[in-house]
């Protein structure tokens, strides 16, 4: 099947009571047995819960994957995925990925002794000579987040795979509409489900999805023994996110290309990082390994940090806000934002300057955000 189509009839027919065509909110905390030791499948929602279990079957499905574990937040599904690992265990990570994931693996280094090394991922040869015997995992994140510089996943996960170790991939950016990292060897997908899978900004949420079943069992057993599981009704949402996730996935990148466009020819706009402008030294890859360019366009203004703060703030229908991927467009300056967590000197190490803009590109209509940008850049430049 399509992934439209999985998209809209897989995680459905739960309700053998009354036939409901859309699976219910099953918002019980614990479920009575039949007998001692017999139940009807669930005993206790932490473990596992109707709804929680079709939005699984129906991300698994889109990832192509084994099985997947739905948990509370994006934050979440790094943990769980993080937890696998113990002391002196070694992780080789991207050098530009969320601040928030460089947080927490600069956390668990200094708490449980689990070593971290941040490389370019572009230079194959840098994450070769990164590999030490005691490296259990290459995390991926591809396209970066806010910078977009896309990743062979092939080629780092056969150097993860040749060390022995997993190759992780952070699929949040692009949703399996657009990326299907397990084509590509990767054994663990992460998803940040507040953004793309959802969709609509009004959940927090994560998922993680193994390839093979072994690790899916690992994975289960992890997110409920930390007790990280998400909320049925959280659940349910990101369900009824899903079933529009691939129009809306097109509509997201047809309007990034035409921003894109749009302020690569603008006198103020220096770089745009966009992998879908055919001048983005990523364009082939993303090209090869992407089936779409995604609905997030970065760019750096020339101004100083007083004119980045007018197009942030001069903007009526992107509203300043974090996170990315829903309906509505946004916009935000990562050094301040998103990424104000992340270790300085690395900010500065992957070029992550003061006056970078990130958008996430909504559903609107093109015209109306350009024309939204082109008076809040037009405001920026008079002062
Ligand atoms: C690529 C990526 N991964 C993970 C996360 C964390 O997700 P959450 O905010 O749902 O915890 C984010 C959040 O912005 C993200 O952009």
């Amino acid at each position: 099947m399509k992934l439209s189509t999985i998209a809209v009839h897989t995680g459905v027919n739960k309700d053998s009571a009354y036939n409901s065509v859309i699976t219910p909110i099953y918002q019980t905390s614990t479920f009575r047995f039949e007998d001692i030791g017999t139940t009807k499948g669930f005993d206790y929602t932490r473990s596992g819960n109707p709804t929680r279990r079709a939005l699984e079957e129906s991300i698994a499905a889109l990832e192509g994957g084994a099985d997947a574990s739905v948990v509370a937040t994006g934050m979440g599904a790094v943990t769980t995925a993080l937890t696998l690992f113990k002391t002196g265990d070694h992780i080789v990570c991207t050098d530009d990925c969320y601040g928030g994931t460089e947080r927490l693996l600069r956390t668990y280094a200094e708490h449980f002794g689990i070593l971290v090394t941040h490389v370019n991922m572009r230079d194959l040869d840098a994450v070769r000579a990164a590999v030490t015997p005691a490296t259990r995992a290459l995390w991926i994140e591809t396209p970066s987040n806010p910078l977009l510089n896309v990743v062979d996943i092939r080629a780092l996960s056969d150097i993860a795979h040749e060390a022995n170790a997993m190759s992780i991939v952070d699929n949040t950016f692009l949703s399996p509409v657009n990326q299907r990292p397990f084509e590509f060897g990767a054994d663990l997908i992460i998803h940040s489900t507040t953004k793309y899978l959802n969709g609509h900004s009004d959940v927090v949420g994560g998922a993680v999805v193994s390839r093979m079943p072994e690790t899916a069992e690992k994975i289960k057993y992890l997110s409920n023994a930390i007790g990280i599981t998400a909320a049925p009704f959280d659940c349910w949402l990101t369900l009824r996110g899903i079933k529009t996730l691939v129009p809306r996935m097109r509509e997201h990148e047809a309007n990034a290309h035409k921003v894109a466009l749009y302020l690569d020819a603008h006198p103020l706009v220096g770089k745009v990082f966009y992998p879908g402008l055919p001048a983005h030294p990523d364009h082939a890859l993303a090209s090869r390994q992407q089936t779409g360019f995604g609905g997030m366009v970065s760019f750096e203004l020339k101004g100083d940090r007083d004119a980045v703060n007018r197009v942030l703030m001069g903007t009526k229908l992107f509203a300043l806000a974090e996170s990315l991927g829903g309906i509505e467009s946004l916009i935000e300056h990562p050094a301040s934002m998103s990424h104000a967590s992340m270790d300085p000197a690395l900010r500065e190490k992957v070029g992550l300057n003061e006056r970078v803009i990130r958008l996430s590109i909504g559903i609107e209509d093109a015209d109306d955000l350009i024309a939204d940008l082109d008076a809040a850049l037009a405001a920026a430049a008079k002062q």
